[in-house]
């Protein structure tokens, strides 16, 4: 008996020294958390699901779970305004010996109005400055659409083709470890890589079961561009920000899906983890975003059950063209990416 715990035990060891992202739930549960991690173009490792953190109220202590929780790859942006909490935070960890910078995947955004070449090396230092660190891992431009830095109004010069020569630079410079873009569109995408001497390593866009890209997906499996799904539980924090400002109009709302509920029923789980769960078998890496730390760590144990081909394909099934952030007023923009999108 002894000897098969033993075995067990080296079995458990090795399990977990082999794989990346392997992490405990927290210091009290130390069953471990198998995080999948894929590859970069750049050759580097991403872990298979990430944090999101738009908002800054409530960061520390919901950084702190997360961390504890086991998520490494952390998304942010210049826009959110979170990047000094952040920092403080991950000092804290570093400092105290409970991680190493290698051990984080970071991941921040040029600002729609820092949308242009000047902006790509300015932005990016304040960015390194609030997150202390020398680089991060993934730099993106935020928006193919930018702001104008004295007033937000729109800026119509925006050069996407410029914008990304700078970001080469950057990479080249070591201040980023991988270069991608965010919203947008497979027009866009083809511009930049034909005009690249550095491909996009990854491309971060609104998906979830209502809207599935699967256009967009391929196109970008083809290109070797890992995709990011932002929103991945759909409607919720459009919900609660639409709430925010006296708006309640009720938008669709994946979780209350009557099919993902008997999918999660099925298999013992909930909502939310059924749609990551979807992301994840897809190559899709979402990064929930949860304040509230039974859901973040919820949102991060999917890695022990399996979508069968019968949930999968009632899962794409939901596919409605349905997008929650449309980014409205920048429509007038001439590089507004979703410019005659037609709702299914
Ligand atoms: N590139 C871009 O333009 C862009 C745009 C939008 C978002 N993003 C990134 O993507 C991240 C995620 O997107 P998002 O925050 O818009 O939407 P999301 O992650 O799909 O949804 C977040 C909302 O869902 C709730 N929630 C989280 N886990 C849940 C669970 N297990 N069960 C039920 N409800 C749950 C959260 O509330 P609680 O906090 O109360 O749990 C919150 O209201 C952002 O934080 C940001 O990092 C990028």
């Amino acid at each position: 008996m002894a000897q098969c715990f033993n075995i067990i035990g080296i079995a458990v060891v090795l399990f977990v020294i082999n794989n990346d992202f392997i992490r405990p739930l927290s210091a009290a549960d130390t069953k471990p958390v198998n995080i999948s991690s894929l590859t970069l173009n750049t050759g580097k490792k991403i872990p298979s699901i990430g944090y999101g953190t738009s908002g800054v109220n409530g960061l520390e202590a919901a950084l702190n779970s997360a961390l504890e929780a086991g998520y490494r790859y952390i998304d942010t942006s210049t826009y959110y305004r979170n990047e000094k909490v952040m920092g403080n935070v991950i000092k804290k960890w570093i400092t105290e010996g409970k991680l190493r910078r290698e051990d984080l995947f970071l991941l921040t955004k040029l600002p729609f109005f820092g949308n242009r070449p000047e902006g790509v090396p300015k932005y990016l230092k304040q960015s390194l400055e609030n997150l202390q660190t020398d680089y991060v891992d993934l730099y993106l431009i935020h928006s193919p659409a930018g702001l104008k830095e004295n007033d937000g109004g729109l800026d119509s010069t925006t050069d996407i083709v410029a914008i990304w020569k700078e970001m080469e630079k950057q990479m080249d410079a070591g201040l980023t470890k991988a270069i991608g873009l965010s919203n947008f569109n497979k027009t866009q995408i083809e511009r930049i890589l034909k005009n690249s001497r550095i491909k996009p390593s990854s491309l971060q866009v609104e998906l979830h079961a209502y809207l599935q890209q699967n256009e967009l997906v391929d196109f970008c499996k083809e290109n070797n561009i890992l995709v990011t799904a932002y929103a991945p539980l759909g409607s919720r924090s459009m919900t609660a920000y639409n709430a925010n400002r006296g708006n309640n109009v009720t938008l669709p709302d994946v979780l209350e899906n009557p099919i993902v509920k008997r999918i999660a029923a099925k298999h013992s789980k909930t909502a939310a983890q059924v749609v990551l769960r979807f992301d994840i078998q897809r190559g899709v890496i979402p990064i929930p975003r949860s304040y509230n730390t039974e859901r973040i760590r919820q949102n991060i144990d999917i890695f022990d059950f399996e979508l069968d081909d019968k949930d999968i394909e009632e899962l794409k099934s939901l596919d409605a063209g349905i997008r929650f952030f449309k980014f409205s007023e920048m429509a007038k923009h001439p590089e507004y990416p979703f410019r005659g999108e037609v709702q299914k």
